[in-house]
């Protein structure tokens, strides 16, 4: 039995934490924690879940966490609580938010409709139609990311396009050739039947010579090659969400704010996937900062398009992420 806060049934409780939980990660590693009492809502960061290879600094694992908050959020609207969060700064505890009642994020049409998406959302790694996305959409999503304090730049001149594209591949490269960032990556991918980590049936096509932008490859090593005609769209829509501060605030905050863009993405029809190496690699992360005028801080970059359907990845069950005592979040050492 589980603690039910602010008067939610079990079945409630259940549910606004599935859809917390249905929020991105790194790797699919879902590092978060929730601790509940009848009137409130703690979330902790899960120090086993993090990934100190790749996000050493712990970075995307509060990304993930503030995605995972504003689907609780909206969740929790959805089932009439409106709440405030109260986010934490640099924390001892690795506590990322509390949650308590209060006339703060309540329900809204448009919230209505981003908690549907949440469902929806899913990274998708398959080439997207040739379409272009409308400017009208654009905006929206623009305000999206605006709505939560950070900034979705657009990148649509060619020359820096062209920047991007061979520094993605220059990045991921560099990640590859790195025998602690393999280990790592083949530890969390290409699993099968856990309830975490990335399966490969969430695999892209095969990179092939003619593509323009590297992403990662979640198949299986050695697969055929990609079918003639499986090729990527000519023009994806890039996306880079960024905060005015680097701090760890921030770094929740723009987790809020890319969970937001993406839902928002969802609910217009729209598909996504992530160009992580650009910020995970450090030297590159700050060209990418000079590109876009050296004033901000580049937190997620989305490749945006029309794509078809692809399947849902896995999840922990509710109970496997319901702290009973802090305690249990203290980092085994290894031996
Ligand atoms: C901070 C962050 C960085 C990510 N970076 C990448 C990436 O570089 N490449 C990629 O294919 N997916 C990336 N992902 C997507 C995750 O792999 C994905 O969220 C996870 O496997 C769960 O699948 P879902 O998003 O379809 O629910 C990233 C997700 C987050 C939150």
């Amino acid at each position: 039995m589980i603690t039910t806060p602010f008067g939610l049934t079990a079945a409630q409780t259940n549910q606004v934490l599935e859809a917390a939980g249905r929020a991105p990660s790194l790797h699919n590693s879902q590092p978060w924690a929730f601790r509940l009492s009848p009137e409130r809502i703690e979330l902790y960061v899960d120090p086993m879940r993090m990934l100190p290879v790749s996000d050493p600094d712990g970075r995307e694992t509060r990304l993930a966490c503030g995605a995972a908050l504003f689907n609780l959020r909206l969740a929790l609207a959805r089932h009439g609580v409106s709440t405030i969060a109260t986010v934490s700064s640099e924390s001892a505890t690795g506590q990322v938010a509390v949650l308590e009642a209060g006339a703060g994020f309540g329900m809204t049409p448009d919230r209505a409709n981003l908690e549907r998406a949440i469902a929806h959302r899913r990274t998708n790694r398959q080439p997207f139609f040739d379409a272009e996305v409308p400017s009208g959409h654009r905006l929206t999503l623009s305000r999206a990311a605006e709505a939560e304090q950070t900034s979705l730049r657009m990148v649509t001149d060619p020359a820096s396009l062209a920047d991007l594209a061979r520094w993605s591949h220059e990045a991921h490269r560099a990640q590859q050739l790195d025998p602690a960032w393999a280990a790592e990556w083949t530890s969390w991918t290409g699993r099968d039947h856990t309830f975490d980590g990335v399966p490969v049936s969430a695999a892209g096509p095969a990179p092939a010579p003619q593509d323009v932008w590297t992403l990662r490859d979640f198949g299986r090593p050695g697969r055929d090659e990609r079918p003639a005609g499986r090729d990527f769209e000519e023009r994806p829509l890039v996306a880079v969400l960024c905060t005015y501060s680097d701090s760890w605030r921030a770094q929740i905050q723009a987790g809020q704010a890319m969970e937001r863009v993406l839902l928002q993405a969802t609910s217009l029809g729209l598909a996504a996937s992530f160009l992580s190496q650009l910020i995970e690699v450090e030297p590159v992360r700050n060209r990418v900062r000079d590109l876009l005028g050296g004033q901000v801080h580049p937190q997620a970059v989305l490749r945006i398009g029309f794509g078809g359907p692809v399947p849902n990845t896995p999840r922990r069950s509710v109970q496997d992420c319901v702290l009973q005592d802090l305690a249990l979040l203290d980092p085994v050492p290894l031996a």
